[in-house]
C-alpha cells in the first residue's frame, strides 16, 4: 500500500524555511520525497538546511526572498513554478512579532502595526494569489497557512501580532470556501509555545514557565510537532480536509478561560489582576 502521506514527485515551497518550524517542515517534507524550495531573507541559513536535507538523500534548495517585499513573494512563487513546471504545495509560514514594539491597543505605532500585517497576513495573500493561478491550472493543490494560539485568547501583548494571525486564520476559510471545489485545499496549522531558537530566546523564563504548567503532554514542542502537521495537512492524506486548523499546542491553553499563562506577558508586565469588587455575572 501507498501511503497517501507520501509527496514523491511533488514540489513544495516553504517560506521562512530557514530555521525553525519552517525547516522542520522542510526536512520532513523532504524524507516524504518532495522536493523541497526553503525561502528566507536569510540565503546563507536556507542553504545550509538545503544542503543537510540533500546530505540525508532528500531534495532541497534555498531561495533568497524577503516577505515584506510583495514582488519579491510574487517572483519567488512564479520562478519556482517555471524551474520546476508545477507547484503543489506552499507553506506559509513566515511571520513574527517585534514584542518590544508590538504591545497594546494603544502603544502600537502605525508602522508597526502595517508591517506586521504585511509580515504575517499580507504576505499570506500575497503568496497565495501568486500560487492559486497555478495550482488552479493544475487542478490541484494544497495550502497551509500558520496562526497562532494567541489570535483565539488574547494576549496582554501582541496585538497586532495576534490580529493578523486572526486575519489569517479567516482568510484560510475564505481561501478554502471559494476554491475548494476546484481542487484546492487550505487549512492552517495552530502552534501553541514551540521551542524554536528564536522563541527561546526572546521569551522570558516566567512565561514560558506559565505556558508549561498548562500543557498536558509530558515535554514541550519543538518544530518538528508543527512540521508533522503541517506535512500531513499538505499530503493527500488529508484529502477531505479543507478549512480548518489543527492546534499543535501540548494540549495547552485554548480559550480565555484557561489561558492565565497568555496574561503574564511574554516580554513585559503582566496586566493587572481583576479588581476585587468585580461583579461576576450569574451563570445559573
Ligand atoms: N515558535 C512558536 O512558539 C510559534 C508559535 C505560534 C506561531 N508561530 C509561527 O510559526 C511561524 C514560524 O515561527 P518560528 O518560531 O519557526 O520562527 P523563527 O524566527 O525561528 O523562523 C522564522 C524564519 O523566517 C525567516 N524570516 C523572517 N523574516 C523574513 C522575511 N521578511 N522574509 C523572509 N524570511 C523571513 C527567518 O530568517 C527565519 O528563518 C511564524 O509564522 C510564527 O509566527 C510560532
Amino acid at each position: 500500500m501507498e501511503l497517501k502521506t507520501r509527496m514523491d514527485g511533488q514540489v513544495a515551497v516553504i517560506t521562512g524555511g530557514a530555521q525553525g518550524i519552517g525547516a522542520s517542515t522542510g526536512r520532513i517534507m523532504a524524507e516524504l520525497g518532495a522536493t523541497v524550495v526553503l525561502a528566507d531573507v536569510n540565503e546563507d541559513g536556507a542553504n545550509a538546511t538545503a544542503e543537510a536535507i540533500n546530505a540525508d538523500g532528500g531534495t532541497a534548495v534555498g531561495v533568497r526572498y524577503d516577505a515584506f517585499d510583495k514582488d519579491a513573494v510574487r517572483g519567488l512563487i512564479t520562478d519556482v513554478a517555471g524551474r520546476f513546471g508545477h507547484l503543489d504545495i506552499l507553506h506559509n509560514n513566515v511571520g513574527g512579532s517585534w514584542p518590544d514594539r508590538d504591545l497594546q491597543v494603544l502603544d502600537i505605532d502605525d508602522d508597526t502595526w502595517l508591517k506586521i500585517f504585511d509580515w504575517n497576513m499580507h504576505t499570506t495573500h500575497w503568496a497565495t494569489t501568486a500560487v492559486l493561478p497555478i495550482m488552479l491550472e493544475q487542478g490541484k493543490g494544497s495550502i497551509v497557512n500558520t496562526i497562532t494560539g494567541g489570535a483565539q485568547v488574547g494576549m496582554s501583548i501582541q496585538v497586532a501580532y495576534g490580529s493578523a494571525k486572526g486575519a489569517v486564520s479567516s482568510y484560510t476559510r475564505y481561501v478554502a470556501v471559494q476554491y475548494g471545489r476546484r481542487g484546492i485545499r487550505c487549512n492552517a496549522v495552530n502552534p501553541g509555545l514551540i521551542l524554536t531558537p528564536h522563541a527561546v530566546e526572546v521569551m522570558s523564563e516566567d512565561f514560558k514557565r506559565s505556558l508549561f504548567d498548562q500543557i498536558t503532554t509530558v515535554r514541550a514542542g519543538v518544530p518538528d510537532d508543527i512540521g508533522y502537521a503541517v506535512a500531513f495537512l499538505a499530503s493527500d492524506a488529508a484529502g477531505y480536509i479543507n478549512g480548518e486548523a489543527i492546534t499543535v499546542a501540548g494540549g495547552g491553553p485554548r480559550s480565555s478561560h484557561d489561558a492565565e499563562a497568555l496574561r503574564v506577558g511574554a516580554y513585559g508586565p503582566s496586566v493587572p489582576a481583576p479588581p476585587a469588587d468585580l461583579i461576576l455575572p450569574d451563570l445559573h
